[in-house]
């Protein structure tokens, strides 16, 4: 066959999901609406994991449906196992299976160690780490009845980089980077398991941050690469990691943080 550009950059040729069938938690804002929409322009049909907001986790899913692609919604807190495994289920019997899970669901808190109550330190945990076991644990089944499943973590570069305040969140992601490596081994060679580590991304989460403009021009100048991140730059780094390019990729942590993890 000739060799041309066009069959090397066909629409969709590139770390292409179609029919697979990914729940993203924490799909209705920030990271997680971008990885959506993102999944659904790689040909996937995406479940949208909300907690308060159906509306947007509902304007998220139309947005997938325009794209050409099926989606449905579901409401958990994340911090409730029950809520958890109820999501995951109906997830998995939307279409019989799983391709993949994204756990996006997350929060931010940033106290300092004398303001940490027991309440705080529950709450970051049960959201962040256990909210992301828990799915990950409900979703095996379905996942392994995909033909090549794979899962992303949303960790944080606060999980291998110390920041002050907001130890907990931290020990957290800490543990959610963990948990992808325990689990990439304990799940090989049927279930690849991974990480997304991001920078600072302009969110809901830190919106009191980059919208104070010391702060921001402080986070622009921290990151070598110059600005802050925009949820459409994590996107594409969990796109990848669902697709079958890094088939021979698992237990590993990409941070996409505008090289400050180099400072
Ligand atoms: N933004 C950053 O700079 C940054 C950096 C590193 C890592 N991260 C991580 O990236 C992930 C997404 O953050 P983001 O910035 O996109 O945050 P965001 O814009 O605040 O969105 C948070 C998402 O998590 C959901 N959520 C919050 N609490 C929940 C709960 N108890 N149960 C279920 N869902 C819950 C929200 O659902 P509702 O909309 O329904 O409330 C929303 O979809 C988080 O894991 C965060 O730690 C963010």
């Amino acid at each position: 066959m000739a060799f041309s550009y066009s069959t090397l950059f066909l629409p969709g040729s590139v770390f292409d999901l179609s029919d697979s069938v990914v729940l993203v938690t924490g799909g209705s804002r920030g990271i997680g609406r971008a990885v959506v929409l993102e999944l659904a322009r790689a040909g996937a049909d995406v479940v949208v994991h909300y907690h308060t907001r159906e509306e947007a986790a509902a304007s998220v899913a139309q947005e997938v449906r325009a794209l050409g692609r099926e989606s449905m919604v579901v409401a958990a807190n994340v911090a409730k196992r029950e809520q958890v495994e109820r999501m995951v289920r109906a997830a998995g019997e939307w279409k019989g299976r799983l391709d993949g899970l994204v756990t996006s669901a997350g929060v931010y808190r940033g106290p300092s160690i004398e303001e940490v109550t027991v309440e705080g330190w529950e709450e970051v945990f049960e959201k962040n780490l256990g909210g992301t076991f828990w799915a990950v644990r409900a979703a095996v089944p379905w996942l392994r009845k995909a033909p090549a499943p794979a899962v992303v973590t949303i960790s944080s570069i606060f999980g291998s980089h110390p920041g002050i305040g907001g130890a907990p969140y931290q020990m957290a992601k800490a543990g959610v980077e963990q948990l992808t490596r325990a689990l990439a081994l304990e799940l090989s060679p049927e279930i690849r398991v991974n990480s997304v580590a991001p920078g600072f991304v302009r969110t809901d989460m830190n919106r009191g941050a980059h919208e104070d403009p010391e702060f921001h021009r402080a986070i622009a100048r921290a990151t070598p690469l110059g600005r802050w991140g925009e949820p459409e730059d994590v996107a594409p780094a969990v796109r990848y990691l669902l697709s079958r390019e890094s088939d021979w990729v698992t237990g590993a942590v990409l941070g996409i943080d505008g090289g400050i993890a180099l400072r």
